[in-house]
């Protein structure tokens, strides 16, 4: 069975499934930490080199106050309580997103859990928390706009790889794999960049009804693709394993 390095999720549909209980919508984003767990776990023992899951976006910040308040609330205790786990597992943790509009507070934890795990070598978990696929590709644009005007580099130099070094998801294998929950088929400014060849698997399921079976039925999926990348199939070459 083909396994994809890197998967990317879009966890979404906390709140709809809360509101279906007749609960507030924060109590959806705390049932949601559980499927995070089974996601961690499984792609650690399946061999699944990085996974990158997205928290919270750019946009969110227009939520309701309240709602972000809980969120952010809802990072610090997640980094506070999970760190030691993952470290146990070998995980290396890294937050990817604009950590400028963050509190102080959260970045510290955030920084604190970074640095805790950089020496593991075991699955690569991004979580991307006020995170745009826009902001990135534009922030990426800002170092290579500035490399060029200290004269370190000339424009007609610069080549895709080297955007891509300076975006946040450097030094990882593009997603191949990007599954999104809670039935809505849009990419919501996730990772636009990296996403060029991903296979895409859409679940109706919300998200803190996202087990393991759910999971599996998305590398099932991928499995059952044939991944061209543009070319034509040659005999001999199975285009899913490329
Ligand atoms: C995803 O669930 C989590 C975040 C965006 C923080 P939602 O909160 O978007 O849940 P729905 O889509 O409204 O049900
Ligand atoms: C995408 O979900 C962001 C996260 C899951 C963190 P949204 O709920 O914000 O996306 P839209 O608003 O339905 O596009
Ligand atoms: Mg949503």
């Amino acid at each position: 069975m083909a396994i994809p390095k890197h998967i990317a999720i879009v966890m979404d549909g906390n709140g709809r499934w809360a509101q279906a209980r007749g609960e507030p919508r924060t109590a959806g984003h705390r049932a949601g930490i559980e499927p995070v767990r089974m996601c961690i776990r499984e792609c650690a023992e399946r061999g699944v080199e990085a996974l990158t899951l997205f928290a919270f976006s750019s946009e969110n910040w227009r939520r309701p106050e309240t709602e972000v308040t809980t969120l952010m609330s809802l990072f610090v205790e997640m980094l506070d309580r999970e760190v030691e786990e993952l470290h146990a597992k070998a995980v290396r943790l890294r937050i990817i997103g604009n950590r400028q509009r963050l509190s102080v507070r959260l970045q510290q934890r955030i920084a604190a859990a970074e640095l805790r795990t950089v020496g593991n070598t075991g699955l690569r978990l991004q979580v991307a928390v006020s995170y745009g696929g826009r902001w990135d590709i534009v922030e990426a644009a800002r170092a290579i706009a500035r490399e060029c005007a200290s004269g370190a580099l000339r424009a007609d130099e610069i080549d895709e790889d080297m955007l891509g070094e300076r975006m946040q998801l450097a030094g990882l294998p593009d997603p191949d794999l990007f599954i999104r929950t809670g039935g809505e088929v849009r990419v919501s400014n996730f990772l636009l960049w990296n996403i060029a060849y991903a296979e895409l698997h859409f679940s109706d399921v919300l998200w803190p009804d996202f087990q393991v079976n759910e999971l599996e039925a998305a590398l099932g999926d991928f499995d059952r693709r044939q991944r061209r990348f543009g070319a034509v199939q040659t005999q001999g070459t199975p285009g899913r394993r490329t």
